[in-house]
């Protein structure tokens, strides 16, 4: 089975597992990838953003939301009230997963599997156990998957404070709150793009609450 666990180093800080990372090879999508595209952020953000994975432009760069869907996270945050400085921002997969596109190279973004996700969940949970936040903010389904199991529904677990499960390693559950992917604003046809925005500040309003 794929798993990321044993290339993550026992003890090491925030920078040693992001130059771990960069070597790994838990699941087959280090092939494509350009590279590990591990979390941003200080050690002692009180909010910590998981999304879903890397996408063209964060494959490119090597960090985090820097693409179109880093654009409106970032608009976000600010109407929320969440301060960037006080946020790590990672994904639940740490490598872009993507086709070609039949002529072109323009690389079209795939969802990952649950075996990827499960994969690469150990370098999700061993950010979460060094950093430590108040609040965990799943950006949609991926994301929601990787932190409460495949069951998870964004629609329906939405906006409210959840229980975060311990990862297993005994640390104790902090809060989550899951929205949707600030992608999916993007994606949004133009009649839906102002309420599906709306809904994002509003669900990154409730970890703001958290907080204060
Ligand atoms: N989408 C994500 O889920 N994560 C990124 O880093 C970029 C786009």
């Amino acid at each position: 089975d794929y798993d990321a666990g044993p290339f993550v180093p026992v003890g090491a800080d925030l920078q040693g597992l992001r130059d771990a990372a960069a070597g790994c090879r838990g699941c087959p999508l280090f092939r494509e990838a350009t590279r590990t595209v591990f979390g941003s952020g200080e050690a002692s953000a009180r909010v910590v953003l998981v999304g879903e994975q890397p996408g063209d432009q964060e494959d490119r760069k090597g960090e985090p939301f820097v693409g179109p869907a880093g654009g409106v996270l970032t608009r976000a945050l600010a109407e929320a009230g969440i301060d960037p400085a006080e946020a790590y921002v990672t994904n639940a997969v740490k490598h872009f997963k993507f086709e070609r596109q039949e002529r072109g190279k323009r690389r079209i973004h795939k969802a990952p599997t649950l075996h990827e996700i499960s994969a690469c969940r150990p370098w999700l949970a061993s950010e979460l156990r060094l950093i430590g936040p108040e609040v965990v903010v799943a950006l949609g389904a991926t994301a929601g998957k990787s932190l409460l199991g495949s069951s998870f529904r964004v629609t329906q677990q939405r906006g409210v404070p959840l229980v975060l499960p311990p990862d297993g390693d005994g640390e104790a559950g902090g809060t989550l709150v899951a929205t949707i992917h600030p992608s999916a604003v993007l994606r949004a046809d133009a009649a839906a793009r102002a309420g599906a925005y709306a809904g994002l500040i509003a669900d990154l309003g409730v970890a703001a609450r958290l907080l204060d």
